[in-house]
């Protein structure tokens, strides 16, 4: 049986209806103790030790042609196997975004570090020993671009909207803003490095890989090995983390997949971590002008937001820098611009809220700075400027306690004891000061297949190739199947990454839970409806709970009233709700730093987040990925930064080493609080997307509070020691 929904109209809160309780409720990660006992075999692991073994050689030059591999006196060395030259390994340089990248032919070289060859041999240390040993001949391009400044950026026309006039806004303001900030290039830095190991029977191919979007990334390796999508298996049931970086194909899983063809057996490729940081795909940098005019009282009268990204030739992804900008402030008269300057560095993909978690940060810091010139309370000056309707297209929220998520936040924060003056507060040779931001993120439904089987035995199967990317589907879906069906958690089965399972959403872009859970809903509601059905009685009459039916005042067993297995394929896709509201979850950030005024570095002593995002599928998943957010906000305020050498636009910190994220001991306490929030208009579940909601703003919350404990205001990130000190005062 099939099930299908079109959200075509706002949906009713069955889960609310339920009699379980097991929805919302904080549940730990059930994949947790396989993980934590390494048990839980991640891609590079699931072999059998007898692949052979492939290391990518790299380019040296940061544009031009392959004109030689000198592949004979590699080909001579102990071990190898084989050295992979094969086209399909080139010709799409952003591999990230293989249907959008531009076919660049045979040999051309795009950026420093771009796979060239693959080295096969028995062992890694042959594998890496030859791949290092391989000599290759370049033409080098006299006009590469290796830095922005190189390109001269070209305008995206899509993204530069006018509407009223900024500039008379702007002249006519009581109080206005006009600043100009920096980001620079980062990485997801996800734990688990890009690793595949790659397996054929004949043309078919079965690939043990580890990413996001299956269904997606399954079609992209057909279409770079150029073979049929129905002969490419892709498996990835244990993902450590991917943040955007795994959403798209990477050049280890196509040169696994053609050189397992080429020797006929298993070939296993990983990624160095230097090779995850130069081969895989970065955050752009990014250069913001926000100009924000206000009347008196500090209500907006006009906004604008200009970007310029990076991107590589072609690629039609850029980061999205004014996302959040549309729909968070009001403000009549508003202006953006998009520029991207095409340049050949590591390719520039999405990485954790593309658009909001460095958009927001320009923004953020922009309206602490009209608040404080404006001498109006930071929190104060938001809920001013909170619109009625979307101030450009005009559609109503869908749901929207934004305000709520400012004056609870602040009230537990415990903001009215800032000193709106910088510079005030001591603590030794430590200068505290508090800073907030706002936290907004769009909400999207994707269309998500999801198989689930009631067992006449009264236990559940979920199959789905969603993949759980350490974001905890593994539990909520289970938690979805378990409340709708009436069985205890550990009576469901969730199995998921791979492709062999009807297709889902994928992980990205916040929408996997509430995509993916839809799916397993609609198969849910389905096989409440035939088991109504068969009992006589009305769907909703039917209470399941505890493995049990609840009918005329009797109870029994699912089991006894089974007598076959149920199976039922759920669809969801959407529907006019996602059309005529603007759907987005908000929140806002606090932050207590402490800056040294000795040497200027600063110390996160505290941080609070307060979200409204729906329904809370499980407190626990969720407020962990608010975590996460948080700690990724903190590092892009205080550390992290890729440096491309500006001769050949390479990384020079490729490593975790020297690009900093933050570790255990640069993070305080955290507090997540989520306020009750459902939504109608976003799917069945009336939840919204968390993922990338705690890291949208973050940042701007610390370098806020940096300008409250110092006076010193960085607009170039991170917010490194060198750029406070000069500014701080005298001790
Ligand atoms: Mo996300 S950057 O869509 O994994």
């Amino acid at each position: 049986m099939t099930a299908h929904l079109k959200l075509d109209k706002p949906q009713s809160d069955r889960l609310g209806d339920m009699a379980q309780g097991v929805i919302g409720r904080e549940t730990p990660r059930r994949e947790g103790p396989l993980k934590v006992t390494g048990r839980a075999p991640y891609a590079a692991e699931v072999g059998d030790g007898t692949e052979a073994v492939g290391v990518f050689a790299r380019a040296t030059i940061a544009k031009g042609k392959v004109t030689k591999i000198g592949l004979d006196a590699v080909r001579a060395l102990p071990g190898v196997c084989a050295v992979i030259t094969d086209e399909r390994l080139l010709r799409n340089p952003a591999q990230g975004t293989a249907n959008t990248a531009p076919v660049q032919g045979g040999r051309d070289v795009a950026y420093f570090g771009q796979p060239i060859a693959l080295v096969v041999a028995e062992t890694y240390e042959q594998a890496r020993h030859a791949a290092h040993g391989l000599e290759i001949a370049y033409d080098a391009a006299e006009d590469a671009a290796v830095t922005p400044e190189d390109a001269e950026p070209e305008s995206l026309e899509s993204k530069q909207i006018d509407i009223g006039d900024l500039d008379t806004a702007m002249s006519h303001a009581a109080h206005s803003m006009d600043a100009t900030y920096t980001t620079p290039s980062q990485n997801s830095a996800a734990m688990e490095p890009h690793a595949s190991i790659a397996v054929w029977k004949g043309d078919e191919l079965t690939l043990h890989g580890s990413y996001q979007m299956l269904k997606f990334n399954r079609n992209e390796l057909a279409d770079s090995l150029g073979v049929d999508p129905e002969k490419v298996q892709i498996k990835s049931p244990y993902v450590g983390g991917g943040f955007g970086s795994k959403l798209g194909i990477a050049p280890e899983a196509v040169g696994a997949a053609l050189a397992a063809k080429e020797l006929g057996r298993a070939v296993r490729v990983v990624l160095t971590r230097p090779q995850v940081f130069e081969a895989t795909m970065r955050r752009s940098e990014t250069r913001q002008r926000v100009r924000l005019a206000a009347d008196a009282d500090g209500k907006l009268t006009g906004i604008g937001h200009s970007a310029w990204v990076s991107n590589l030739v072609g690629e039609a992804f850029s980061e999205p820098v004014a996302q959040a900008t549309h729909f968070t402030y009001g403000g009549a008269n508003r202006s953006y611009r998009h520029l991207i300057h095409r340049v050949n560095r590591t390719c520039a993909g999405s990485m954790r809220a593309p658009g909001e978690a460095v958009g927001m940060l320009a923004l953020e810091n922009a309206m602490d700075e009209l608040a404080h010139a404006a001498g109006v309370d930071p929190v104060e000056l938001r809920l001013k400027n909170i619109p009625d309707r979307h101030p450009e297209d005009d559609k109503p929220y869908s749901s929207r306690r934004f305000a709520d998520c400012l004056t609870e936040g602040a009230r537990a924060f415990g903001w009215h004891k800032r000193n709106p003056t910088p510079g005030q507060t001591r603590d030794g040779e430590w200068l505290i000061g508090l800073g907030m931001a706002s936290a907004a993120r769009g909400n999207i439904l994707s269309e998500s297949h999801a198989r689930v089987t009631l067992h006449s035995d009264g236990t559940a199967t979920v199959e789905t190739d969603m993949t759980d990317i350490g974001t905890g589907t593994y539990t909520i879906l289970g938690q979805i199947t378990a409340e709708m069906l009436g069985l205890p958690l550990d009576r469901v089965n969730v199995a998921l990454g791979d492709t062999a399972f009807p297709p889902a959403s994928g992980s990205g872009g916040s929408w996997g839970a509430g995509s993916s859970g839809s799916a397993v809903f609609v198969a849910c509601q389905n096989i409440r409806a035939a088991l109504a059905e068969k009992l006589g009685m009305e769907e909703d009459q039917l209470t399941l709970t505890e493995g049990s039916v609840i009918r005329n005042n009797t109870r029994e067993p699912l089991s006894a009233v089974l007598d076959d297995d149920l199976t039922v394929e759920g669809h969801i896709e959407p529907g006019d709700t996602s059309e005529e509201v603007q759907q987005a979850a908000f929140g806002a950030h606090f932050a207590e730093v402490a800056v040294s005024a000795v040497t200027g570095e600063t110390r996160v002593r505290r941080m609070l987040g307060c979200f409204a995002a729906g329904r809370i599928l499980n407190e626990q998943t969720a407020r962990s990925q608010c975590h996460g957010g948080m700690i990724f906000g903190i590092g892009a305020a205080l550390t992290e930064e890729l440096v491309h050498d500006p001769r050949d636009g390479h990384i020079v910190n490729h490593n975790l080493a020297e690009y900093h994220v933050p570790v255990n001991l640069d993070i305080p306490q955290l507090e997540v609080m989520f306020l009750e929030e459902r939504d109608a208009h976003a799917n069945p579940l009336q939840s919204k997307g968390i993922g990338e909601l705690g890291i949208s703003g973050a940042g701007a919350a610390v370098t806020n509070a940096i300008f409250n404990a110092t006076g010193v205001r960085v607009r170039d990130y991170p917010a490194t020691l060198d750029k406070v000190l000069p500014g701080l005062p005298d001790i």
